[in-house]
């Protein structure tokens, strides 16, 4: 396998993809023997420390994700994972490090090395590069399907709404539910309402998605649904973060897998390797503990 720094560098003629890539390891073969390239680092997360309360949760995250990457992060329950994509998408402020998310130094600007805390609206600017899943859903109960996807675009982005209301309508399509954009959320079935936030979030052209447990608060029956959609969004290129105990979904999609333990990253690896030579006890005690169910 040739180094995926050098294809990068080749295909976008940037050098400075070439010489990040260097140092990160190296993404894996797809399951269906395609590689995949992947691009410039889009999220760099330095050092970050964050504490509520005098309690330290995150104890300094260091983390890159490339452009198309597919991250998977895992972990026991408290071990800092929302917190982390909180922090990312600047809904939790940090305490020390730093976070570049989309070419954005999140909630700052740096001038003269000094930094100068952003206004509201300026961090919600940063904050519309990327897009959030949660679990559960988040759709507004009031509105329907297609005003749910179209509010946004529409009000945010200023984007004419017969534009709206036709992209989300291809968006619904490609979430398997063309026939529901007039229906309400209490009327669709829970995998229904998060392929629904997924066509949301994807509604604002994010460069960056963030799964926030996606599929944790569905029935086992509606799981699979939700992972085929995310499956097909890495395929079409689209980076993800996603905290998730989906390992199927991790095998089938991740360049990486990482765990989280106590505020810490303690293994970060491709899908073999962190199933098959896990460098951390955490590790096997996690994959221990999720085998046996
Ligand atoms: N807003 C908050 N205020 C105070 N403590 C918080 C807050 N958010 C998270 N915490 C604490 O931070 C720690 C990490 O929480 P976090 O939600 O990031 O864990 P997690 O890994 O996502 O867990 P889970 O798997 O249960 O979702 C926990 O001890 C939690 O109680
Ligand atoms: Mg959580």
């Amino acid at each position: 396998m040739s180094t995926h720094g050098e294809m990068a560098m080749t295909e976008t003629g940037q050098a400075t993809a070439a010489s990040a890539a260097d140092t990160l390891p190296e993404p894996p073969a797809r399951p269906n023997g395609k590689v995949k390239t992947l691009g410039e680092p889009i999220v760099t997360v330095e050092q970050v420390h964050k504490s509520f309360h005098g309690n330290h949760v995150l104890k300094g995250v260091s983390l890159t994700v490339r452009q198309s990457e597919v991250v998977v992060i895992a972990g026991r329950s408290g071990s800092g994972k929302s917190t982390l994509l909180r922090c990312i998408d600047r809904l939790e402020t940090i305490d020390d490090g730093r976070i570049v998310a989309c070419g954005n130094l999140m909630g700052f600007r740096e001038t003269n090395g000094r930094r100068v805390a952003l206004r509201d609206h300026e961090i919600a600017r940063q904050q519309r590069e990327m897009g959030m899943v949660f679990q559960n859903f988040n759709l507004f109960p009031h509105i329907s399907v297609i005003d749910n996807i179209t509010v946004a675009p529409i009000r945010i982005k200023k984007v004419p709404r017969a534009q709206a209301r036709e992209e989300a309508r291809a968006l619904l399509e490609r979430v398997g539910l063309p026939e529901k954009e007039n229906a309400y959320p209490r009327q669709l079935s829970g995998g229904q309402q998060q392929r629904v936030a997924i066509a949301r979030a994807l509604a604002m052209k994010p460069q960056v998605l963030l799964f926030d447990e996606p599929t944790s608060a569905l029935d086992p029956e509606m799981i699979a649904e939700v992972l085929d959609v995310m499956v097909d969004l890495s395929h079409q290129g689209m980076t993800m973060i996603v905290v998730t105990h989906e390992m199927g979904f991790a095998r089938a999609a991740a360049d990486r897998v990482l765990l989280m333990h106590e505020g810490s990253i303690v293994e970060d690896a491709p899908p073999e390797d962190f199933f098959t030579k896990p460098t951390s006890d955490h590790t096997r005690a996690f994959l221990s503990k999720i085998l046996q169910h």
